[in-house]
């Protein structure tokens, strides 16, 4: 039997993308297809992903909570009283061919840009509908909706997803079909926490609503309701699965991961070749390889010149391809930007987020003309650019659930320098003189989050670059691991079977 799997998130790339998580709804499913199940991704129709989704078949009315067949108080309530109800349309992601289940809710979706933020930085005001909605879509999938495809899991992603799983919880008490529910935690930062006073409005009954439901200081979270009523949780690295069920990276939701610890699981997230491999990136030609990095060189001189940065070819050039807030620690970076520049190197960034963050870099590059260059936006291509011309990606970062940014850097063969935690602690090693004698060193770690530490870090790079060979080596070392989406597709595949022992996995 072919197992079903019904993958509901907000983003995926190239339709949409703020950030990893679409790189995960891009590479994890194809991996997961591949291995034999058969998996539709479930999104809200944003421009972006309408854009790119050829329709199939006619479009599946969406029931509001309370409808035929229904429990009453169950599910959010018709999201306007004008225009027709919500609905589902069927159809392929256009370049890959991959399922999807577009979900349509007139007045909910259709705002352009960052599918969380308005232009202020503010959560659209419908946020908690337009989510609910969302997970309102994935539980009635999941209860059998459309009965030509009834999945046989549920697996949401990060809070967006988080009422699917109290839905599926009340659904699953009179509902013939009950999904396995496996929820992943890419960020427990971000929480989807509203006002209680829109339970009614929602479809959360009281039933719900308590400190072992999914209440939190007499609020509505909906990601605890995730972390409450899914059978398994995962997340994206095995140290930030121990991190977040601790006190400093719990965010307050420790006490409940703890006691979920047993149905806990860090998988690593993979790389995904047909997009990050310096061989074959058609944003970066000529390509290269481990063995050959002429064309390193020349991504480099191209960064460069692309940057206004002065062209020496000898400058160890650091980088930062991020957003930039808080979790990424580049608060730090502005304080060691002086010293980087007086031992000869140089900078580039690219990233956008917080004010404060952008101007102090913005102040360091006016400070060193030629030397640090600072892009804010989001510009896909000089990502690639700097990741494949750079010779060091920095992540100081002070929580990071895994980090893809220094995944790609290993490959590229531009080592990571970065603070040990969640996954950047799980996929660096740094070059300590034992590492670079076993041969296990592929960048430069650092434990405490402050600018000493991370100036300490940014010397052992300076240091490696004046025994070139010893570069060369951790570069070549950097280049050969892989990162694979098959892995980790294995491992949520052993997931799912944990939560539905009975199910053969084809
Ligand atoms: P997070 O999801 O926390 O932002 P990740 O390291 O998991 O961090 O993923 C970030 C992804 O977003 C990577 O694919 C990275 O290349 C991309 N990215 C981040 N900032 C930018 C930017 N300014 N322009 C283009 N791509 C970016
Ligand atoms: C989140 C995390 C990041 C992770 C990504 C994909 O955005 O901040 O560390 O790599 O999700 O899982």
């Amino acid at each position: 039997m072919t197992l079903r799997v019904l993958y509901v998130c907000t983003e995926v790339f190239p339709l949409l993308k703020t950030g990893g998580l679409a790189d995960v709804s891009a590479g994890l499913p194809p991996a997961l297809t591949a291995m034999g199940s058969d998996v539709r991704l479930l999104l809200p129709a944003f421009p972006g992903v309408v854009a790119g989704v050829t329709p199939e078949g006619p479009p599946l009315p969406l029931p509001a909570g309370g409808g035929p067949g229904l429990p009453s108080g169950v599910g959010p309530q018709t999201a306007s009283a004008q225009g027709p109800a919500p609905w589902l349309q069927a159809g392929r992601i256009t370049a890959s061919g991959v399922p999807v289940w577009l979900l349509h809710a007139p007045g909910l979706y259709e705002h352009g840009g960052n599918p969380y933020l308005d232009e202020h930085g503010q959560p659209w005001p419908d946020s908690a509908e337009q989510f609910a909605w969302l997970g309102w879509a994935a539980a009635l999938l999941g209860t059998g909706l459309h009965a030509a495809w009834v999945p046989d899991v549920v697996h949401g992603h990060d809070w967006h997803t988080g009422l699917a799983f109290a839905y599926l919880h009340e659904l699953s008490r009179t509902a013939v079909h009950r999904p396995a529910r496996v929820f992943t935690v890419h960020n427990l930062a971000y929480q989807g926490v509203f006002n209680a006073e829109l339970r009614p409005r929602l479809g959360l009954p009281d039933g719900l609503f308590h400190w072992q439901g999914l209440e939190f200081h007499g609020q509505i979270s909906f990601m605890k309701a995730a972390l409450t009523y899914s059978d398994a949780i995962t997340t994206v690295s095995p140290t930030y699965a121990r991190e977040i069920t601790g006190a400093e990276q719990g965010c307050g939701l420790e006490g409940v991961l703890l006691q979920r610890q047993a149905q806990l699981h860090g998988i690593l997230n993979g790389v995904d070749d047909t997009v990050w491999n310096p061989q074959t990136d058609p944003l970066v030609q000529p390509g290269f390889t481990a063995r050959n990095l002429k064309g390193k060189a020349q991504a480099k001189a191209r960064l460069q010149q692309r940057m206004g940065l002065e062209p020496r070819h000898e400058a160890l050039l650091f980088s930062v391809v991020s957003r930039l807030t808080e979790q990424k620690g580049l608060h730090l970076l502005p304080a060691a930007v002086d010293e980087l520049v007086r031992r000869g190197g140089q900078l580039a960034v690219l990233g956008s987020g917080d004010a404060a963050i952008e101007q102090a870099l913005r102040d360091c590059a006016l400070r060193h003309p030629g030397q640090v260059a600072l892009t804010v936006g989001y510009d896909e291509a000089l990502a690639h650019g700097i990741i494949a011309g750079a010779d060091v990606i920095l992540l100081p970062s002070r929580f990071e659930p895994c980090g893809l940014t220094q995944l790609y850097g290993l490959r590229y063969g531009t080592l990571p320098l970065v603070r040990a935690v969640g996954g950047l602690a799980d996929t660096v090693v740094d070059c300590s003189l034992e590492n670079l004698d076993d041969g296990s060193a592929s960048g430069f770690v650092f434990d405490e989050l402050d600018v000493n530490n991370l100036k300490v870090a940014m010397r052992r790079a300076f240091a490696l670059q004046r025994r070139p060979a010893d570069w060369r080596a951790v570069q070549r070392h950097a280049m050969s691991l892989r990162f694979s989406w098959a892995r980790a597709a294995a491992e949520y595949l052993r997931v799912y079977a944990s939560v539905m022992p009975a199910t053969p996995l084809v």
